[in-house]
């Protein structure tokens, strides 16, 4: 399939592997991108730019395909080095850079100027507009139901891609919610030129995360997901769990008086245990509420073989049966 999001990351299939704390690490990203779509290492999993220089050097010898490298600029409780890892990225020979968070204006001129791609991820139609005036290449459209940071707009795929269509000139990927071949097609029907997606790839066999986390996809219905912490404006969507339970509990009882500090047990330093270990109800953990369509944990080639042979066959055999002469 050939879209401008493939044209502009020289990639096979339009499929984007967002990046994912303590999920985004080499060989994840090499398995998407061998597999012809975008693999992305997660650079702030990456305690410093040294070890990410190294995660970059690790996934080069897992794949010759291009790969991209995300970086968020989230409120964290450390500071990170940016401009080191600005350079671990330029020094790596990277061409795809996945931003989230915060404007990423004032590391623009120096990404370009290595001939990077840039793709920001937006949760609104206005941080898109916004992407696009300061010279972003691309965006990730991410809706309501996505996994991770949805914003504070509540505004699902379905209204939010095609008033993206309508607004943007460079080319945006549908973020949140995609899974399949039907997630594909649709996005490309909404305007979207190419999907993002988080939580399906966390299920497969090359995701190195504990096989706990993988099983509680594979279990989690689309009911299963929770928004925590809305009253500090850093909404996050998670699987319910214990823990999520306790923080909502928190977040009731203190209402408007609640503070970072009140749920830092629930939250801070949590992805390693939960990841890494499988210590699943240590913390919350991002998770979208497409865990409903997720009931399998096949290989990434496999996963995007298949959503590539559904989409080819929606398209030329369903889509194309409507449509009367
Ligand atoms: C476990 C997990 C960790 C994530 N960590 C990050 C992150 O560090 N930075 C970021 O920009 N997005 C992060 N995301 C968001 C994803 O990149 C992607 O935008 C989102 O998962 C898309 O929604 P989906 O899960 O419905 O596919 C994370 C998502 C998950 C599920």
């Amino acid at each position: 399939m050939k879209t401008r999001i493939t044209e502009m990351f020289g990639i096979q299939h339009p499929i984007i592997q967002g990046g994912m704390h303590f999920v985004g690490f080499a060989e994840l990203a090499a398995a998407v991108s061998n597999a012809g779509g975008l693999g992305i290492i997660t650079g702030l999993t990456q305690r410093t730019p040294e070890l990410l220089a190294n995660e970059i050097r690790r996934c080069r010898e897992m794949t010759d395909k291009p790969f991209g490298v995300n970086l968020t600029f989230l409120p964290t409780v450390s500071s990170p080095d940016y401009p080191g890892y600005i350079k671990a990225i330029i020094d790596g020979g990277i061409q795809a850079v996945e931003t989230a968070g915060n404007n990423p204006q004032k590391w623009l001129p120096a990404l370009h100027e290595a001939g990077i791609k840039v793709i920001h991820k937006c949760t609104s139609v206005r941080h898109s507009l916004k992407a696009q005036s300061i010279g972003c290449d691309a965006v990730s459209v991410d809706g309501f139901e996505c996994g991770g940071h949805p914003g504070e707009d509540d505004v699902p795929n379905f209204i939010l891609l095609p008033r993206a269509a309508d607004e943007l000139k460079i080319p945006f990927v549908a973020s949140g919610g995609m899974a399949d071949g039907r997630s594909l097609v649709a996005a490309l029907a909404l305007g979207a030129e190419g999907m993002n997606m988080g939580t399906r790839f966390i299920a497969t066999k090359e995701a190195p995360v504990h096989e706990n986390v993988k099983q509680a996809i594979v279990a989690a219905s689309e009911l299963d997901t929770r928004l925590v912490m809305r009253p500090l404006r850093n909404t996050e969507r998670v699987l319910r769990n214990a823990a999520v339970d306790r923080l909502l509990e928190k977040e009731r009882a203190l209402g408007a008086n609640l503070k970072f500090e009140d749920i830092i047990g629930e939250v801070a330093g949590v992805y390693p245990k939960i990841m890494l270990e499988g210590t699943m109800d240590v913390g919350a953990w991002s998770c979208g509420m497409v865990a409903g369509l997720i009931h399998d944990v096949p290989t990434v080639k496999e996963l995007i073989d298949r959503i590539m042979a559904e989409a080819d066959d929606i398209i030329r055999k369903r889509l194309a049966g409507f449509v009367t002469a």
